[in-house]
């Protein structure tokens, strides 16, 4: 670890934002600890009908992006359960670990290059952070990441198998499946959305680093000679969708891998870092990969990964430039990025502003009281919409505890049916971010919100 990241710079960030954002995740209804009338599991997250939401539209800006944006780009759906030897040629068997040290007083357990002493060598003089005794550490020991289950009616050794602990490898062993069926030339990219699993010795910092996650990879195949060229375009491309997404430029920045960071299977990586309220971290990596990994494939199975080109007579092991993202911690990152607080009137307004796109609903309809018909003009309404859009009906409380709570959920537009409104046939529709409330006819509503909703797209 880099002396600069033992910092935690002023990231500009509310006050105790994680523990705010994990109140609301959960009084919202975004983010539940898993399992939770159990007591919970071990940094496991289950997400909610909001928290759904939001992960379904940055996963699709993210599949537009790689998939629909590229003519060279084609998507992928791969097994979470893989031949183990897929994992023995990989590397991820012998070298997918990480240096565990316990706490021989307490039993915590640490990973070694956490802990600054240890990480220096000098295990008599680190104290444990939990129970305060020092110099009782075990030796580092390498402990193996991925998660092993049993396939078939017999729980032994040989049925071994592994929860995948990226979804990389089920692209590259399907190389040649897909470069034979989609018809695609070098250079060309397989996308792949998906659940990933680490036994992590220290998960932590709510969603950040789980047990059970998402990641959102894309490997794209390059003619040897061209991958520093590519690895390039593809750091740019990736840091221009994190901005497109609304994250703040200022709290964006590239991190190269030095030597000790670097992975087993790369010759250089950048991360895409965001400055969390606990520092900067990454949230994606553009790696260059080498032949590494088809290399080894075409080894351990004794099937040709090769690539022919036609045009150049020739035949050769395609490189990979890899970008590989956190589903979840991009999740994170959106939501850190978007809480916002302000004083209004002597109260606490607290608002997601989320790019409208990316939020759960796009649009609330409220009848403003239950008399004159309006729960009938706003129920149509909002059935009106719900083809085209995520809709939230509200119909009973305070119009300002309802405006509050949608401002909490990152709701774009409210739309509430008034008095004037069964006069004019006008609607009110009030900005979740200026506060400024309009007048939009009945029949434009819809009009109104996909003419919204499209500019915000855009900006992917
Ligand atoms: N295929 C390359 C690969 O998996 P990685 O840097 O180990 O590279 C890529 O992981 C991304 O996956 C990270 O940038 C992070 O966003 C996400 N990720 C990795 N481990 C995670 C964990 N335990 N919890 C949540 N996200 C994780």
């Amino acid at each position: 670890m880099t002396a600069e990241k033992l910092q935690t710079p002023d990231s500009g960030h509310p006050p105790d934002l994680m523990d705010k954002i994990v109140s609301l995740s959960k009084r919202r209804g975004f983010i539940f600890q898993s399992s939770e009338i159990y007591g919970g599991v071990g940094s496991v997250y289950d997400y909610g009908p909001l928290g759904v939401e939001l992960k379904n539209n940055i996963q699709q800006s993210w599949w537009r992006e790689m998939v629909f944006r590229y003519d060279n780009i084609v998507g992928l759906d791969a097994g979470i359960l893989m031949n183990p030897e897929v994992w023995v040629a990989s590397g991820h068997v012998g070298a997918f670990t990480d240096p565990l040290v316990e706490c021989r007083n307490c039993h915590r357990r640490y990973r070694a290059d956490e802990l600054e002493q240890v990480a220096a060598g000098n295990l008599e003089a680190q104290q444990c952070p939990s129970c305060g005794k020092t110099g009782e550490f075990t030796e580092p020991r390498q402990f193996n990441l991925m998660f092993k289950t049993f396939m078939g009616a017999v729980e032994q050794e040989a049925a071994t198998v592994y929860l995948r602990p990226e979804t990389a490898q089920g692209i590259f062993v399907n190389f040649k499946n897909v470069q034979d069926s989609a018809r695609r030339k070098v250079p060309f990219g397989i996308a792949q959305v998906g659940k990933a699993f680490r036994n992590e010795i220290t998960p932590g910092n709510f969603i950040f680093r789980t047990r059970e996650f998402e990641q959102m990879e894309m490997q794209f195949f390059v003619k040897p000679g061209s991958e520093d060229e590519w690895f390039e375009t593809w750091k740019e491309r990736r840091m221009d969708w994190a901005r497109s997404l609304g994250i703040r430029s200022e709290r964006l920045r590239f991190h190269q891998h030095g030597p000790d960071e670097l992975a087993h299977y790369c010759k250089d990586a950048y991360d895409i870092e965001y400055l969390f309220p606990f520092g900067w971290q990454e949230f994606e990596g553009i790696h260059n990969r080498t032949d590494y990994d088809l290399t080894r494939h075409q080894e351990h199975s004794g099937k040709k990964l090769e690539y022919f080109d036609q045009a150049a007579n020739d035949r050769f092991v395609p490189y990979v430039v890899e970008t590989s993202a956190g589903l979840s911690r991009t999740l994170l990152v959106v939501l850190a990025d978007a809480y916002d607080e302000e004083e209004i009137e002597g109260d606490t307004r607290v608002v997601l502003r989320l790019n409208p796109a990316l939020a759960p609903v796009q649009a609330a309809v409220f009848p403003l009281t239950k008399k004159d018909g309006m729960p009938e003009v706003a129920e149509k309404l909002a059935a009106d919409l719900r083809g085209s859009f995520n809709v939230f009906f509200d119909g009973a409380g305070s119009i300002g505890r309802r405006y509050r709570r949608q401002d909490e959920a990152g709701t774009p537009f409210c739309m509430t049916i008034d008095n004037q409104t069964l006069e004019d046939q006008t609607v009110t529709v009030r900005d979740r971010d200026t506060l400024e409330q309009t007048r939009v006819s009945l029949t434009g509503v819809s009009a109104y919100l996909h003419e919204a909703i499209a500019a915000a797209r855009n900006q992917f």
